[in-house]
């Protein structure tokens, strides 16, 4: 028998399992099968079925309907005829069932964590902890915003019927994320749970029909990829959120390219965690813990790259092993256990064959000694060491509990080394100094960096990633405007499709210099600060007013806007130059230009043939753009936000980086402006291309640009056929987001093309706008597009 001094010596306590009568009783009662939840009521059991295990037993739970496109659009109808009556609701009203929501989450707290961690395997101490309350706290915050949904987000309304995919790492959670934003702004879900993970959203509907939730303004449709496929394909759904894995997102990217949907992604990451050598080392060591062998490191903002400062690595590591040591692997409901078991047999059999590939490729690994049940899909939480960055583990998100270390020597390697990945989504840094932390905080490429702590979540945070690792935020008021569209763009209509100017090409003339009176009407483009020819050596004439031709313009090729896109990546001084730097530059800018109003006027009769009225007001409306963004330089910033206690979260407006922007046929001095204005403005370097008919008013814009000390590279203009440098912008991976203003065919075009390193992009759909109207043409409308927010988490106190 054990003796109670060998327990004090070991530490080893009993098993502590949590009752499972309720979720038992509960599955004892749903044994006939599941259905879907549509317009109020659950469906029968479908004839096509699928099973969901406990993956720590391998027994199964339940059956559960396969949706079909049937389903999907049964579902989807239901939430259409919900949607006006919802949406007209006071957001008072909207908020009272928010509230009873929350509250009856809450009042079944105990039976979700139970049946949360029963389904997907996770320990119940996380369900119980952090899972099942943030869900209810994510409700109570959103209550909130629906309250005010009407006065601070005036002129925007809910967006309609919106299809909602969610992966089975935080099942209710990720529901909750999407449900309640989407519900607080007066818009209808047609939500599907992943497969692995059904039971927890069937719940959740029940809660939905005890709280008496209007019937169709919630649908749960069950079912795998294809039944998600189905709602991605669905004509009558407005808008779209995915999360899950990179190669769906693009799927699903590629899908809904020209739908006019509206899309958020949020995807996988391999985010980093940086260990500075004057960090608490023991508490960077719980850090780990935390942030990749938390929920079986099925996270995906797991910090699954340790990167240590090398004179502290080998200190670190031990400390690391030896609190492997003590981490306990076993029965999820059991209190006392640290880590549960993966999702599923594929999923396990994934992170092993990856794990297999780190070893064959010379990676040391790391394993807990944990013991593993025999039965049930259980990996010992693990770490690879004397790995190399490009090796397979070091690049590809394993989603499992095993991180990779390797090491840097100062602090600008550890960002390199950080920021190395596709993915963006977040980042650890761990110092004492403040200064240090922050200053890598700000450098690092991640939606959510947290400083001295990990895989910090709240409501009131918003958090999404950078690059690959998706687009569009949830939480927060970012996360709201997900769900919401202006007055202005809906208000928007399709334009009369002209018949594109196509651009006839051929060597450059000399001849022409002498056509224009000895002007020289044969314009550059405008790279890295200089004039530039274009590659193919070949211009095209730009007609003017009753088409006589005024002058020629470069036809740009796949080399010039490599060639912009490089000088516009080398330009990156320019984001981190003050905004008072940046609003003196673009005053300046704004005084230049009216140096040359006449000019500019004579230009715009001579290309367009517009009155000199109207070319006059075209130009005044440029030049008021340009002083507002100037002044909008300083002034769009971020907000603390208040999560946890003790914690400030900074949300920061950072720039994208290197945008694309393609410009409207129309008004093509006052839509170029006010594009590339509100880009700059906030710090990104841009590569725009100017109407393609009328080249001339955006080309003779460099000289402006020259001598109001633009930073060579901020602003690229490169002149040729629209729809053929679209595309190659929207396929180039340095191009983070893109703007473009053309057809219909040419929007879906550019989301298609954009889906390689999945760009954020801003198309127009073929609709027209009003560039000389203040709200259509301008606004803060622009700089919220021309943004992403990153949320810094710094704890303070001891
Ligand atoms: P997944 O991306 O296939 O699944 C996520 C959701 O998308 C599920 O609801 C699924 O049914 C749905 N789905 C699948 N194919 C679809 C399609 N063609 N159209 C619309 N919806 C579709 O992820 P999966 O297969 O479960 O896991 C594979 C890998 O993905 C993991 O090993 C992990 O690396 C990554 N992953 C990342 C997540 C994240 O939050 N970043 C979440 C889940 C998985
Ligand atoms: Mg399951």
């Amino acid at each position: 028998m054990e003796q109670i001094t060998d327990i004090m010596r070991t530490m080893e306590y009993g098993p502590a399992p949590e009752a499972s009568e309720e979720a038992r009783a509960w599955l004892k009662g749903r044994a006939a099968g599941i259905g879907h939840f549509i317009g109020g009521s659950f469906t029968r059991p479908g004839d096509e079925r699928f099973a969901t295990v406990n993956p720590a037993t391998e027994e199964e739970l339940a059956r559960v309907s396969q949706g079909s496109a049937a389903d999907v659009d049964a579902a989807v109808k239901a939430a259409r005829a919900a949607f006006p009556k919802w949406s007209r609701l006071s957001g008072h009203q909207r908020a009272r069932y928010l509230y009873a929501i929350a509250r009856h989450i809450q009042k079944r707290q105990r039976f979700l964590a139970v049946l949360e961690s029963m389904d997907n395997g996770k320990p119940i101490r996380e369900t119980r902890d952090i899972d099942i309350p943030l869900v209810a706290r994510h409700f109570y915050h959103h209550a909130g915003w629906a309250e005010m949904v009407e006065s601070e987000f005036e002129g925007f309304s809910p967006v309609g019927v919106c299809g909602q995919i969610i992966p089975w790492n935080f099942p209710l959670l990720m529901l909750a994320w999407k449900v309640a934003p989407a519900l607080a702004a007066g818009n209808t879900v047609v939500l599907k749970p992943a497969e692995q993970t059904p039971l927890t959203a069937t719940a959740f509907a029940e809660i939905c029909a005890e709280v008496g939730l209007p019937e169709g303004v919630v649908n749960i449709v069950h079912g795998d990829g294809r039944t998600g496929a189905a709602i991605t394909a669905h004509e009558d759904i407005d808008k779209l959120a995915f999360t899950g894995s990179t190669e769906v997102g693009r799927i699903i990217r590629e899908a809904t390219a020209g739908q006019g949907k509206k899309l958020s992604l949020e995807l996988g990451g391999k985010s980093p965690f940086i260990v500075f050598e004057d960090a608490d080392l023991d508490g960077a060591v719980e850090g780990v813990v935390d942030a990749i062998w938390f929920n079986q490191g099925e996270v995906c903002c797991a910090g699954s790259r340790i990167l240590v400062q090398e004179g502290v690595a080998g200190r670190f590591y031990d400390k690391l092993r030896r609190r492997m040591e003590s981490l306990r692997v076993g029965d999820p409901l059991d209190k006392a256990i640290d880590v549960g078991a993966v999702v599923s047999a594929e999923q396990l059999e994934r992170i092993s064959a990856l794990v297999r590939q780190g070893e064959e490729e010379g990676g040391r690994l790391w394993r807990a000694p944990a013991p593993l049940p025999e039965k049930g899909y259980f990996f010992a939480p693990s770490f690879f060491t004397e790995v190399e960055p490009a090796s397979t583990v070091c690049g590809v998100e394993i989603f499992g509990p095993v991180a990779v270390a390797m090491t840097f020597r100062t602090p600008a390697e550890a960002v390199e080394l950080a920021n190395n990945t596709r993915y963006g989504l977040a980042a650890s840094v761990w110092s004492e100094n403040i200064n240090l932390a922050l200053d890598t905080a700000a450098r690092v490429k991640a939606g959510v960096v947290w400083v001295n702590c990990t895989n910090m979540l709240d409501a009131g945070a918003g958090f999404g990633g950078y690059r690959e690792s998706g687009f569009g935020r949830e939480g927060a008021r970012e996360g709201l405007y997900e769900y919401l569209v202006s007055d202005v763009e809906r208000a928007l209509k399709p334009g009369r499709e002209e018949t594109p100017f196509v651009p006839r090409g051929a060597p450059e003339a000399e001849r022409r210099f002498a056509a224009f009176g000895g002007i020289d009407r044969t314009a550059k483009m405008y790279i890295g600060g200089k004039q530039a020819r274009p590659d193919s050596g070949y211009s095209y004439d730009v007609p003017g007013k009753g088409g006589v031709v005024i002058g020629q313009a470069p036809l740009g090729n796949r080399k010039d806007i490599r060639n912009a896109v490089e000088a516009a990546a080398r330009a990156g001084g320019w984001g981190g130059a003050t905004a008072h730097n940046r609003a003196q530059v673009l005053y300046y800018v704004g005084e230049n230009l009216d140096m040359r109003r006449e000019e500019f006027i004579a230009l715009l009769v001579e290309s367009t043939g517009q009155s000199a009225k109207a070319a006059t007001a075209e130009f005044d409306t440029a030049l008021r753009r340009i002083f507002y963004y100037a002044a909008q330089a300083d002034k769009y910033d971020g907000a603390v936000h208040a999560t946890k206690s003790r914690h400030i979260t900074l949300a920061m407006n950072e720039p994208w980086g290197v945008m694309g922007i393609v410009a409207p046929e129309e008004a093509p001095l006052a839509a170029f402006v006010s594009l590339v204005l509100p880009a700059i403005a906030m710090g990104n370097r841009v590569v725009a291309v100017p109407s393609t008919r009328h080249p001339l008013l955006a080309t003779n814009l460099y000289q402006v640009f020259d001598t109001s000390d633009v930073p060579a590279g901020v602003v690229n203009i490169v002149t040729g056929e629209k729809d053929t440098l679209a595309r190659i912008l929207a396929e180039h991976d340095g191009v983070a987001a893109m703007w473009y203003f053309g057809s219909r065919a040419g929007s879906a075009m550019v989301e298609r093309a954009s889906c390689g390193n999945l760009k954020a992009t801003w198309v127009s759909d073929g609709k027209t706008r009003n560039w000389l109207d203040e709200r259509q043409g301008g606004g803060r409308e622009f700089l919220r597009r021309a943004t992403q927010v990153k949320n810094i988490w710094v704890p303070y106190g001891e």
